[in-house]
């Protein structure tokens, strides 16, 4: 999600420094940037002058250090605590005491996440959806010590990016996941119980609620691994049934069926225009 939140940064005029923990995931990064660029410049909703003036504010770097003069770090990386927290604790070290934080999490605690920092009235969550530069919600997440004068800011910065912000509360899974988890979750219980089989289930969403994707097809887009683990983290916060993992999800992920970007999960996509249901 990293490369489409500085995408989305630096097409509305901020300069935006993109830190990768190494130079193949930077190259990967910044590649897929050029390709969603070079196609706004195809259909002609920005010129290639645009094009390399955005390029231009988005500066690569597997540097740390190279953050500290930032206004502003949004922090996408691994869902993993103990990863997050070294990363806070280093940033809060190099950045300036004014520096805001934010933490594009959708599942753990922003309270939690701030706790590695001296600064957790300067700490927000800014929640993105997939794909980033095309999805036009903001989560924009307050916890009980967020400053409100700095929670207004990135109100309004969510809004300069095209977004529309909405405002929630550091409550796990925030608005978007508290709904759609579950939802997905049954999707794959109705697949277990033999309901309908997995293009039913998705044409039934698609066709019958006017959803842009099925649930099946959704939680491979999500990836199968994010998935179980965000519902692991819904599920030992709320105990309730509705959040737990299906047994079928742990076993696709155990097998490493991850969805799209394993090349197997709901679908087979070894020929990526045409997806092929997986027969189980
Ligand atoms: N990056 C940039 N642009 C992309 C893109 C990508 N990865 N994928 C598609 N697009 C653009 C296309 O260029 C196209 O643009 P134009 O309309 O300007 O031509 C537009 O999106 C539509 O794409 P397509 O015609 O190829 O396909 P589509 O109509 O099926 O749309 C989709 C693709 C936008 C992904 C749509 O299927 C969709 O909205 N799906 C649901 C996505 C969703 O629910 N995301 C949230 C997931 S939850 C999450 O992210 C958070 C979490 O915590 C789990």
């Amino acid at each position: 999600m990293g490369s489409g939140i500085a995408q989305a940064c630096a097409m509305v005029g901020f300069t935006t420094v993109v830190r990768e923990v190494n130079q193949d995931l930077l190259d990967k990064g910044l590649k897929e940037i050029e390709k969603n660029l070079g196609r706004l410049v195809e259909k002609g909703t920005i010129t290639e002058a645009a094009k390399g003036e955005i390029r231009g504010r988005l500066k690569g770097t597997t540097g740390i250090e190279h953050l500290k003069d930032c206004d502003l770090i949004i922090e996408a990386i691994i869902e993993n605590l103990p990863a997050k927290h070294e990363l806070f604790r280093v940033l809060d070290e190099i950045c300036a005491k004014q520096t805001i934080f934010a933490s594009n999490t959708s599942s753990l605690t922003i309270t939690e996440i701030a706790t590695a920092t001296k600064r957790p009235q300067r700490f927000v969550g800014l929640h993105f959806f997939n794909p980033v530069p095309v999805m036009k919600l903001v989560e924009v997440v307050k916890t009980i010590a967020t400053d409100p004068a700095v929670y207004e800011e990135m109100v309004a910065f969510g809004a300069k990016l095209g977004k529309t912000p909405v405002r929630a509360s550091d409550s796990t899974g925030f608005i978007v996941n508290r709904l759609l988890v579950p939802y997905l979750l049954d999707a794959i219980r109705a697949l277990e119980e033999g309901v309908g089989s997995i293009e039913d289930i998705d044409n039934s969403m698609k066709l019958g609620c006017g959803h842009p994707m099925g649930p099946l097809t959704l939680l491979d887009f999500v990836g199968l691994d994010t998935t179980y683990y965000i519902a692991n983290i819904m599920f030992d916060e709320f105990r309730e049934r509705r959040f737990a993992p299906p047994p079928l999800l742990k076993r696709m992920v155990l097998a490493g069926w991850n969805g799209r970007k394993a090349g197997r999960g709901f679908y087979d996509y070894s020929d990526p225009q045409k997806p092929k249901a997986m027969k189980f």
